[in-house]
């Protein structure tokens, strides 16, 4: 039985819940310092339920943190994907509606850099039954959230403290919706842009779709279903977990600088080590959706702390909010 991320969100399945490998803020070694981001995925904000108040919130609850022994509490904030409740489905005036309020928080509550990926949430119009859109609009798809962001292009990449960043765009079309991948440019960028990165200099992946992730294996379970064979199968939703990660994994077995990937999209807090690199999905500021608790985890953001030495930490915190009518 195919399952898709809204069921899931319906049925509320909770995620991998991992403690921290790391406290943030220390390496392995004990050392201090290095480059903190602050990881503000999913943050869905609409008019309805006081989501602004909530981010404005948790943008204080970021800007707040405590001193690390010099310099601010946290360097920049990367947010990633699903920035607005939503405008796949959405027309023209409820989409302006959302991006601006997106806009008026950033400006008031925010001094921090801000960096973004782009949701799936974020593309206007792809549903066009449900949006009214031709596809012919110049705002149309990436280009609205292009714009919001301050981006020719939906993917990007940039050195901070040592470390090399990218920031990936894996919402593609399927049918009126999406699937997790990257498309033959992208690949082609993200192949030159790594060889051109020193093999001491470590990479940071940032991404709104996980490249790799356990969870809809736990939810396909949750649902049962069976093979041709008579054995029990899975059958996973190309729009939950990237279609394209074994390219991926051959990508970095060739840069094993590459550390850490980040994501979102499930609203689930999820650690994985595997084959060298560390898949950190970090849960939701909108937890789900702004109505509560998404299974196990709650309203809030992670604390990334990026060392010399190519390792990280990485911090789940909650911010106080609890679910408005
Ligand atoms: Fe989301």
């Amino acid at each position: 039985m195919g399952i898709t991320r809204r069921s899931m969100l319906r049925a509320g399945l909770a995620g991998v819940i991992a403690a921290p490998l790391v406290p943030a803020g220390e390496s392995p070694a004990g050392r201090r310092g290095g480059f903190r981001i602050a990881h503000l995925t999913d943050i869905h904000v609409q008019p309805e339920r006081e989501s602004a108040k909530g981010l404005a919130q948790c943008l204080a609850h970021v800007q707040s943190l405590p001193d690390r022994g010099g310099g601010p509490p946290v360097d920049m904030i990367v947010t990633g994907g699903d920035t607005i409740m939503d405008c796949m489905e959405a027309g023209r005036d409820r989409a302006q509606v959302q991006w601006d309020l997106w806009r008026k928080v950033k400006t008031d509550h925010c001094s921090l850099e801000v960096k973004s990926v782009v949701g799936n949430h974020d593309v206007w119009g792809w549903t066009k039954a449900k949006s009214g859109v031709t596809g012919a609009e110049p705002l149309y798809g990436k280009q609205w959230a292009c714009e919001q962001f301050g981006r020719q292009l939906p993917y990007d990449s940039f050195d901070r403290g040592g470390w090399h960043i990218v920031l990936l765009d894996s919402v593609f079309p399927h049918e009126q919706s999406y699937v997790g991948k990257l498309d033959d440019a992208q690949w082609d960028w993200l192949e030159r842009d790594l060889a051109a990165v020193p093999t001491a200099t470590p990479v940071l992946v940032v991404s709104h779709i996980p490249i790799l992730s356990v969870h809809p294996l736990a939810a396909a379970a949750a649902n049962g279903g069976a093979g041709s064979d008579g054995k029990p199968a899975f059958s996973l939703s190309g729009g939950l977990v990237h279609v394209d990660h074994d390219r991926f994994q051959r990508l970095f077995a060739r840069h094993r600088n590459v550390k850490a990937c980040l994501s979102g999209h499930l609203h689930i807090i999820e650690q994985i080590d595997y084959g060298g690199v560390r898949y950190l999905c970090n849960g939701a500021v909108s937890a789900g959706w702004w109505k509560g608790p998404h299974g196990g985890t709650d309203f809030g953001y992670a604390v990334i702390d990026l060392f010399d030495d190519g390792t990280l930490a990485c911090d789940y915190r909650t911010y106080g909010w609890t679910a408005r009518g």
